[in-house]
């Protein structure tokens, strides 16, 4: 039994929460999911979007299953995803991008990961007014964030198989920052010898992505590049709503899709569960369930290949339960 923390989140949130359970439920693995809010209900409920149980119950039982919180856009409070990693010190962003029969993309197959460093860089978040007319904006580069960083990435290629690291940054311009990255990519890189090491400048990368995504396998940058580039990734493969995503850190690990709570969808059972599915899927890895993980992958593949529960986002007329349901019986 694996004890997990659950935040369902706000707008579609609780219903591809529902939808996700209810397939990992029939996949046969047993979690008691020990559920919390946050965003808006919890800022309605207790004055507080980001309530201290949250980070206890994280904190407890090491991993996390979340959908997606509302930042007000403006005023209000800051993003709580951003709080999440910053106080649990979440550094790595991780995005797998894998083509999925059934899902129409420009590709057939990809198979990427983005590891994403996500603690410093410019999102840091030290920018001020310089006067009326200027803005400044501090980017922080560390050793230590980048040796993190780049070690997760070779840990991660040799635990999945993985052929080939590419370490993506513009060190030609911002030699202190990148340059520091990228010396620290090519130390660690020569203690993993049966990986191949590659560096590339940021810019040409995401040209390469989209003309040659093949010669590519895993990927590792600071955090802006990682943002965007983690994005192109997931737009090879059929975009957003397809995508799982994870913020891991020493022995601490929540498991998110990388969409928001799409307002306009809340509430009408038609939102597209698979995100957040995939994300699950991944936690089951972490905690060692790969059979139950395979188990509903393959499920969810032959429910996309035979189209005919399909949600709208899809080009289908599904709900968000009836995709679900499909799943279920697959398996
Ligand atoms: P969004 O991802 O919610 O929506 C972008 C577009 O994708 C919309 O057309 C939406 O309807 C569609 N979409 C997203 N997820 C979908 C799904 N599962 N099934 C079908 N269609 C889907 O991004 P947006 O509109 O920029 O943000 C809305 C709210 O979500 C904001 O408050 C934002 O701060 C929050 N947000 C939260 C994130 C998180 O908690 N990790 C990440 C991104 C945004």
């Amino acid at each position: 039994m694996h004890n997990i923390t659950l935040i369902p989140g706000d707008g579609i949130g609780p219903e591809i929460t529902k939808a996700t359970l209810d397939i990992i439920e029939a996949s046969g693995v047993s979690i008691n999911w020990e559920e919390v809010s946050a965003g808006e209900k919890a800022f309605e409920e207790k004055g507080t979007p980001l309530p201290d149980e949250v980070f206890e119950s994280i904190k407890r039982n090491k991993v996390a299953l979340k959908g997606p919180l509302t930042t007000p856009v403006g005023s209000g409070y800051r993003s709580l995803n951003v709080a999440m990693r910053k106080s649990l010190d979440l550094y790595v962003n991780l995005r797998p991008a894998r083509s999925l029969k059934g899902i129409k993309s420009r590709y057939e197959d990809i198979d990427l990961v983005v590891v994403r460093e996500n603690t410093e860089d410019i999102y840091v978040g030290v920018e001020h007014m310089v006067g009326e007319d200027a803005a400044e904006s501090i980017k922080i580069i560390t050793r230590k964030g980048s040796e993190r960083i780049v070690r997760y990435a070779f840990e991660y290629a040799i635990r999945e198989n993985r052929k080939k690291v590419t370490a993506v940054h513009k060190a030609n311009i911002m030699k202190y920052t990148d340059g520091l990255f990228l010396d620290v990519a090519r130390e660690v890189a020569s203690e993993y010898p049966q990986i191949e090491f590659e560096d590339k400048i940021v810019d040409n990368m995401s040209m390469q992505l989209v003309q040659k995504p093949e010669l590519y396998d895993v990927l590792v940058m600071p955090n802006l590049y990682g943002d965007i580039l983690s994005d192109i990734c997931a737009g090879l493969v059929g975009g957003l709503g397809v995508v799982p995503g994870a913020n891991i850190g020493d022995g601490v690990a929540i498991f998110e899709p990388a969409h928001g709570t799409a307002p306009k969808y809340a509430g009408k059972n038609v939102a597209n569960p698979m995100a957040l599915l995939l994300s699950g899927v991944l936690m089951l890895e972490h905690l060692g369930e790969v059979s139950a993980a395979n188990k509903i992958t393959s499920a969810l593949q032959e429910v996309l290949v035979d189209g005919g529960s399909l949600t709208q986002d899809l080009g289908g007329s599904a709900s968000t339960s009836e995709f679900a349901q499909a799943i279920i019986s697959k398996m």
